[in-house]
């Protein structure tokens, strides 16, 4: 392949990208979003395979490569449950830091001698930058992924000083960049290299460890959009085009999330990524003053017949549902629940919460699976105000995200948070299997409040049962 038609194809690709990006903004044009961003990345990758930078003896080590990298990718994707989804996604950032950072090494090795003067010093400084942000990418990433899956707590890891150390270690990278563009060797310059390498790593472990629970929603969108930039980096050391317009692509719609989940959880970009919030610390306050750290009342259970018969009485009813409905996949059941209400004549909406689940439009991507109507589910901001209105606002398998404590207690590790006021409906009923607190290890106070009735249980099972009293 020429290299003008390589530069087209290009193109094309990074015309694709866009166009992807513009369908993903909705849920009905996502599937088509999806379907576009796939076609631009074969594009891109049999533009790159075939085209003039690869020389016939390169080309059978890269389809071994995409051989083996496709399998294991498409295995992964086959066997992955949607639940682990974010982690899964947490994973494949990690891979693009690693990727930015080996391309870095090689890039230099590579390249050094060829070049003089300012070239030189520019394509070192993009080595540099792009191994930085990589390694950031890469520990962080990890972190994140066992963070999500539980093996790691979500308790934040405050280190004394800790922005201190942050400080130091940024100086100390900056000093050993100079010794980098000063190195008069490829072998002397690899000994700063290695040491900002490894400062970094420690940096990404050190950013994400120190973030609590509650704000992991925008670690993720974040290692997104550093992910990007890495890639971005890695486009720059390898001068390919496409790889710096997609990298950026990601990278700005990245940061356009994390800034979204600021906004959506009110917290302070800068202060998240300073870390230390979601950790429940401040309860320590708490228990110094003698005060109870556990709600005051009393739970009420309620049987699957009894919120049957609470739903057929109803007439305006909002579903909020978060995390345990994708545990259960009770999105099926939710929606034949659904259509019999509406069916009867019951106004049924959904309440989307900006965090509910474990990834950006986790809740939406699973109503849409169910084909749940788009006009009757509602974002946060839309729906909020009609809790008073309601008669009953069902919550399956959600917790933080409808927890009174964000607006009523200061000292909640989750305080300032948005959440659902379904406790202003006329009854609200959690569906949840226990007491158990949700991802940010908060007590709910909603469990307790009169209004409120507790549906224990597995969502589906419970789901399944109140549709056959809803039926019979
Ligand atoms: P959570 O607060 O995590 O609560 C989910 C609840 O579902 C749990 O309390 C659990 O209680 C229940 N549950 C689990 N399996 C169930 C099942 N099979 N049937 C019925 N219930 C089940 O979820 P949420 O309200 O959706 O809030 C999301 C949380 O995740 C927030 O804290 C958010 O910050 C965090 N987070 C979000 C994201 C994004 S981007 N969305 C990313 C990372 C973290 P039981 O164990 O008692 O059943």
């Amino acid at each position: 392949m020429s290299q003008s038609l390589a530069t087209v194809a290009y193109l094309g690709a990074a015309i694709l990208f866009i166009l992807s990006l513009g369908g993903l903004s909705n849920p009905e044009t996502s599937r088509r979003g999806n379907l576009l961003g796939m076609v631009g990345m074969a594009l891109a990758v049999l533009a790159t395979v075939f085209g003039p930078r690869v020389g016939p003896s390169g080309l059978a080590w890269i389809v071994g490569a995409l051989a083996i990298g496709g399998g294991i990718g498409l295995y992964a994707a086959r066997v992955v449950k949607m639940t682990q989804m974010p982690e899964l996604v947490a994973l494949m950032h990690s891979l693009v830091g690693l990727a930015a950072c080996l391309v870095g090494f090689a890039s230099y090795v590579d390249t050094a001698i060829l070049l003089e003067g300012v070239e030189k010093t520019i394509h070192e400084v993009e080595i540099y930058i792009g191994i930085l942000i990589g390694a950031i990418t890469f520990s962080g990433s990890l972190i994140a992924f066992g963070k999500l899956n539980g093996k790691i707590g979500g308790k934040p890891l405050l280190l004394p000083a800790r922005h201190w150390l942050n400080l130091v270690a940024l100086l100390v990278v900056i000093y050993f960049g100079r010794e980098f563009l000063n190195a008069p060797d490829v072998q002397s310059g690899m000994v700063p290299l290695i040491v900002m390498a490894v400062i970094a790593l420690l940096f990404g472990i050190h950013m994400v460890m120190a973030i609590g629970g509650a704000d992991m929603p925008v670690v993720v969108s974040m290692l997104n959009s550093y992910s990007g930039w890495a890639a971005a980096a890695t486009g720059f050391m390898l001068s390919n085009d496409l790889l710096i317009v997609t990298g950026a692509l990601v990278g700005s719609s990245g940061a356009i999330l994390s800034y979204i989940m600021c906004n959506a959880m009110n917290r302070n970009f800068i202060s998240v990524i300073a870390g230390g919030f979601g950790g429940g610390a401040p309860t320590k306050k708490k228990a110094a003053a003698g005060e109870p750290a556990q709600p005051q009342g009393e739970v009420v259970p309620v049987s699957a017949a009894d919120t049957a018969e609470l739903l057929r009485e109803a007439k305006r009813v909002i579903i909020v549902p978060g995390y345990g409905m994708a545990v259960a996949q009770a999105q099926h059941t939710v929606n034949d629940i659904v259509k019999t209400l509406r069916d009867k004549g019951v106004q049924v909406r959904f309440a989307i919460h900006p965090v509910a689940g474990r990834m950006p439009g986790h809740m939406n991507v699973l109503l849409a699976e169910a084909k749940v109507p788009y006009d009757i589910v509602m974002e946060m901001d839309e729906i909020n105000d009609d809790f008073p209105d309601t008669d009953v606002a069902i919550v399956i398998g959600a917790n933080d995200i409808v927890n009174p404590a964000a607006q009523d207690d200061p000292d909640s590790p989750i305080a300032g948070m948005p959440v659902l006021e379904v406790w202003k409906a006329k009854t609200s009923i959690v569906m949840k299997r226990s007491m158990a607190s949700g991802y940010a290890g908060v007590d709910n106070p909603l469990f307790y409040k009169e209004n409120n009735r507790m549906l224990f249980g597995d969502a589906k099972k419970m789901l399944d049962e109140v549709l056959g009293a809803l039926r019979g």
